[in-house]
């Protein structure tokens, strides 16, 4: 076990923050030895880092997920069903299922991160959510040991939500994630840019690896590489609102960029609010708003967490100021009450 360890190579925002203890575990049995090791400090269970901001150095245990392991587990006519360990690369797993032909995830390329961390907020992109094809869950629990199966249900996925964000958060280790991904294709092009990007190459039959590399081009038009400049996606959640708020709002800004969820159910795009707010490339320091997508913050290098907080509290006051609505972080703000067991 680590002391006192650097944590800026494991949080894509690139923030230097240190853990008071720091150690990987490949399988249970290495889980249980390093939480009874410390069995009295904050705990973190850390994926990939890519959807965190460390905004003080972290006073507890931090453990990395490294199970890995690809296994199918059963099959038939429409489905096969792929376990898979929570350690595994998402965006490896996917280029994976792509290359055997499993069809589902391919929307969902290029999403950083691990397999474990992806039900956690229920990843999605393009069109497509993980709750689309997941199966089923296996996750320790720390205060029994006991490892639990949960279905789909039990997870109660939602747009960037999942029960272990909420009523069982901190309560459990996610250990691997199983998938039913389809024989046969049903592919997702409704979302627009994917079918300009179809359009633009001349292809028209796709097959997923088309529709993958379709995504990848879009992603890596917009999104920063977080290798180059560090960031977590989008750092706000897309915010709903009911029609006669959207209504209010589509009389004062005829062009707002909007989504129908449902009858009374709209989906604002917050990058739009932030641009139209001329936030769009705003700099605090050394953090700031992504210059080609404004939902993303960015670290020009050596920002602190706590500056990048403060810019998030920044634009989230400016939103409520000029349109009346309330931005919400999709990022996971650390530490915080809720974040630590
Ligand atoms: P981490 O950041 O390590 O952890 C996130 C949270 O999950 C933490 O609270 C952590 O404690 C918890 N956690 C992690 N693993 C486990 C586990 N095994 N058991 C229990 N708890 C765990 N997200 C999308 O949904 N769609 C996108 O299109 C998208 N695009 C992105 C683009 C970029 C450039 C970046 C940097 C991020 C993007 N994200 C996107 C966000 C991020 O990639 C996802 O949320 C991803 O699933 C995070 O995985 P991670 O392993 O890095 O999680
Ligand atoms: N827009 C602007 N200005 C901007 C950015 C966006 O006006 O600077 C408007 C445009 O009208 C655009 C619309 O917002 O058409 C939507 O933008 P985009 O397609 O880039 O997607 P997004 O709503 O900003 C969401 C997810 C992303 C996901 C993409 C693609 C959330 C919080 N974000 O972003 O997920 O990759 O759609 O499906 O839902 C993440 O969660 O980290 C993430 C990157």
């Amino acid at each position: 076990m680590e002391h006192n360890y650097s944590l800026q190579p494991f949080n894509t925002f690139g923030i230097e923050v240190k853990a008071k203890y720091f150690a990987t575990f490949s399988n249970t049995r290495e889980l249980e030895t390093c939480l009874k090791a410390q069995p009295n400090e904050p705990l973190l269970i850390l994926g990939g880092g890519s959807n965190l901001l460390f905004t003080q150095d972290f006073d507890g245990l931090v453990l990395r997920n490294q199970i890995t392991g690809i296994s199918i587990v059963k099959e038939n006519d429409q489905n096969i069903y792929v376990k898979v360990g929570a350690g595994e690369i998402w965006h490896e797993f996917v280029l994976h299922c792509i290359e055997k032909n499993w069809a589902g995830l391919e929307n969902l390329s290029l999403i950083p991160g691990s397999v474990g961390a992806s039900p956690m907020q229920n990843i999605g992109a393009y069109g497509v959510e993980i709750k689309d094809v997941f199966h089923e869950l296996s996750a320790y629990h720390i205060e029994s040991g006991a490892i639990h199966t949960f279905s789909k249900e039990q997870c109660q996925f939602g747009y960037r939500e999942s029960i272990f964000k909420r009523a069982l958060k901190n309560q459990y280790i996610i250990i691997d994630v199983t998938f039913a991904l389809a024989k046969n294709p049903k592919l997702q092009t409704s979302y627009g840019a994917i079918q300009n990007e179809l359009d633009i190459k001349g292809i028209q039959n796709p097959t997923i690896r088309d529709i993958s590399n379709a995504v990848i081009a879009i992603r890596q038009s917009k999104l920063p590489d977080p290798a180059i400049l560090g960031n977590a996606g989008s750092f706000f959640k897309n915010p709903v609102v009911d029609s006669a708020t959207f209504s209010s709002i589509q009389q004062k800004f005829p062009d707002v960029a909007h989504y129908v969820v449902s009858a009374n159910e709209i989906k604002l795009a917050a990058g739009w609010l932030i641009e139209r707010a001329g936030l769009k490339g705003y700099r605090q320091g050394n953090c700031g708003v992504h210059q080609k997508q404004a939902l993303v913050l960015v670290n020009y290098g050596g920002s602190l967490g706590q500056q990048i907080l403060d810019l998030s509290t920044h634009i989230i006051h400016t939103i409520l100021d000029q349109f009346g609505i309330m931005l919400e972080r999709e990022v996971n703000i650390i530490p915080s009450y809720e974040n630590i067991v």
